[in-house]
């Protein structure tokens, strides 16, 4: 029905040259000690993704600064040396085998459940419960603090020093999270954002933070080190939120962000599929609308592991590249069971029913329900 995908043809992203379309899409999973500094374990996990085919690896959201920026107890950071050294491991071992690695830079805002004292663009209640599995808090989300200007300073210089790490370390580039309801989206989104400044009121005001980071980071690192940007409509704590006025809030952001500077648009889902996340309330494609207006690359997200999906995805021209979630965890070689027409797998959240480390992942695959690779 749709013409062939080239799914497993390489890209560019910039001077980023991918050996094909298929993202390992971020993925949380609090595996540190408690210090922020990534482990042997990590290591491994993303090694393997990377040995399975995948033409790009995103890590997990890490935290940009002391201050209020963590999300979960035992998220790896990037804020200091160790913490650093720890990634630069994961950055060699990741490209000795054949893969290119993005860093995903994440400050959780009012949905930490690490702190008790957060921070957000303005002092309104979180919608609904915090995560579980991530973090003994648990319940509303404590109501945070409105941030004042020197602040947001500190936020965005948090990213730009990260970003900076990042490049030491050797990373291919940063992913800037601005999606799925943390601190940047909060101030992107209308109900959580009411602040009377230059970064509240209209939708270019409200997405002033990001394209501020975008382009701080983009003056800080090298020119051929890839800075993107991750939006969405729906939100850990809000799944079926669509932006207020579809594709006219579409036009404003993508506009700023490649003004900007990003080298990409990753448009994800909030786990509930492509259509759902993606798409306006009158039926119109975001990613669509961003390639189109920007030219940039732009990742698609949300069940995209199912071939036939993804096929149509790129074959529509909503993307240039897919990037698997749950799909890659229970398939880390997702893209060479493709090229070798072995079964691609379910994912199947027993995967979590005893944690959502790294380490809990590998026992359950030990076990009789775990992957055969
Ligand atoms: C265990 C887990 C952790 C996640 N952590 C992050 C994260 O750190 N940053 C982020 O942008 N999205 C995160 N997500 C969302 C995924 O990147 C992705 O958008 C979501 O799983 C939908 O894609 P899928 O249908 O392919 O699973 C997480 C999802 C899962 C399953």
């Amino acid at each position: 029905m749709f013409k062939e995908s080239p799914i497993l043809e390489n890209v560019s992203v910039r001077q980023m040259h991918l050996k094909n379309r298929v993202v390992v899409a971020p993925m949380t999973r609090v595996s540190t000690p408690g210090d922020g500094v990534p482990t042997e374990a990590m290591e491994k996990y993303y090694r393997r993704y990377a040995e399975g085919g995948f033409g790009l690896i995103i890590t997990e959201g890490v935290y940009t600064d002391r201050f209020f920026s963590q999300a979960y107890p035992n998220q790896p950071g990037i804020t200091n040396e160790q913490q650093e050294k720890g990634w630069e491991k994961i950055v060699r071992s990741t490209h000795e085998a054949g893969g290119k690695i993005i860093l995903q830079l994440m400050h959780a805002g009012a949905l930490s459940q690490h702190l008790s004292n957060t921070r957000s663009a303005s002092s309104i209640q979180p919608l609904r419960h915090m995560l579980m599995g991530y973090s003994k808090k648990q319940g509303v989300y404590p109501l945070p603090h409105a941030m004042n200007l020197s602040e947001i300073d500190e936020v965005e210089n948090g990213f730009c020093h990260s970003a900076m790490r990042a490049e030491k370390a050797g990373f291919d580039g940063v992913e800037i999270h601005a999606a799925n309801g943390y601190l940047l989206d909060q101030f992107l989104t209308d109900y959580t954002n009411d602040r009377e400044d230059h970064y509240g009121g209209s939708v270019e005001n409200r997405c002033r933070l990001s394209t501020e980071i975008t382009a701080s980071i983009k003056r800080s690192v090298s020119d051929d080190f890839v800075v993107g940007v991750r939006v969405s409509q729906g939100k850990v704590n809000d799944a079926n939120y669509l932006w207020p006025n579809g594709i006219s809030d579409g036009k404003i952001i993508f506009n700023s962000l490649k003004r900007a500077g990003a080298d990409y648009i990753h448009f994800a889902s909030e786990g509930k599929g492509f259509d759902h996340g993606s798409l306006t309330r009158d039926g119109e494609s975001l990613p669509k609308l961003a390639r189109q207006l920007t030219g940039l690359p732009v990742l698609a997200n949300g069940g995209l592991d199912n071939l036939s999906e993804a096929k149509r995805i790129l074959g529509e021209g909503h993307a240039d590249l897919v990037a698997l979630g749950t799909g890659a965890l229970a398939n880390p070689d997702w893209p060479i069971r493709l090229q070798s027409k072995n079964k691609i797998h379910s994912f199947n959240p027993e995967m979590f029913a005893s944690g959502v480390t790294i380490e809990d992942q590998f026992k359950w695959e030990e076990t009789a329900g775990g992957i055969r690779l």
